[in-house]
């Protein structure tokens, strides 16, 4: 696998395999690759004949009070990991490259509507970062797909909409979640937990299958339920950002004739933020 940060040697060697007939699949990732993007890999593998992977870490999706600075980066064992998998490029651009102009000047790309509440609540402005990397990447790379992880869900609702919106002729393609053999989702940020932290981790995905339950036994009291979500956590050791039930396709809120819905939730162990989804179907 060949790692290169330079956008014109990347536009050739995506060139070279086009005209060779190949099938172009992009994942694009901040690195510090676990099972969960070695998945999305093996996906485009599955897939497509020729791999590019992005590592960027994008200052542009972190809050000013946000993991920038420590988010880890581990370009090395990353290379390894995508070696294995049968990743054929590695993209890794610098930041000068991206926003020559600096951040403020960048033109920036907005989806509304998926982008607010949820984490785009929780996180002003991150969903902005997210579109508009994503938008830029897709516009170097011109893959013929693009995977992406269902644990983001809303951020995969955000980019399908954007290529959408836009007319990119991209397919996008989500990825299910990768889980540890606790239950816990796996995200770069686990690495932060301590180790009592990480003992109470799986208890989100516990408390959402509860909540699950409830409602797939008939139970329509939203608020007592996230209530009790609220305290269950508060147990394990969990501060709650959010919890709420959405349409699954189009993240509006869920009404009481829903029946493909998404149970999304974030919560704090300590200062370590952990997102998770669960699909209810009724
Ligand atoms: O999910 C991520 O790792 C990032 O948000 C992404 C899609 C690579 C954009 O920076």
């Amino acid at each position: 696998m060949n790692t290169i940060n330079c956008v014109a040697q990347l536009r050739t060697a995506v060139a070279q395999a086009r005209a060779a007939g190949q099938r172009i699949a992009f994942v694009p990732t901040m690195g510090n690759l676990h099972a969960g993007h070695i998945a999305l890999i093996t996906q485009a593998v599955a897939r497509a004949d020729f791999v590019v992977a992005s590592i960027f870490v994008n200052p542009l999706q972190f809050g000013p009070n946000e993991d920038l600075d420590s988010y880890p980066r581990t370009l090395a064992a990353d290379q390894n990991k995508l070696t294995d998998a049968g990743c054929n490029l590695l993209f890794t651009p610098v930041v000068e490259d991206i926003y020559p102009d600096g951040m403020a000047e960048h033109t920036i790309v907005s989806v509304p509507g998926v982008s607010s509440g949820l984490c785009g609540g929780s996180r002003p402005g991150h969903f902005d970062g997210v579109s508009t990397i994503v938008c830029k990447l897709l516009n170097m790379v011109q893959p013929d797909l693009a995977l992406f992880g269902e644990k983001d869900y809303q951020q995969l609702a955000v980019i399908r909409k954007m290529v959408s919106d836009l007319s990119m002729p991209i397919e996008i393609c989500g990825v299910p979640i990768v889980r540890d053999t606790d239950g816990l989702a796996l995200s770069s940020r686990n690495g932060y937990l301590s180790a009592q932290q990480r003992a109470n981790a799986p208890a989100l995905q516990q408390c959402m299958h509860s909540v699950k339950a409830h409602i797939i036994k008939g139970n329509r009291d939203y608020a007592a339920l996230f209530a009790q979500f609220d305290t269950d956590l508060q147990d394990a050791g969990f501060r709650l950002d959010y919890v709420e039930l959405r349409d699954a396709l189009n993240l509006e809120v869920a009404h009481a004739d829903s029946r493909h819905m998404v149970l999304l939730a974030a919560a704090y162990l300590g200062t370590t933020r952990l997102i998770d989804n669960l699909i209810i179907d009724l």
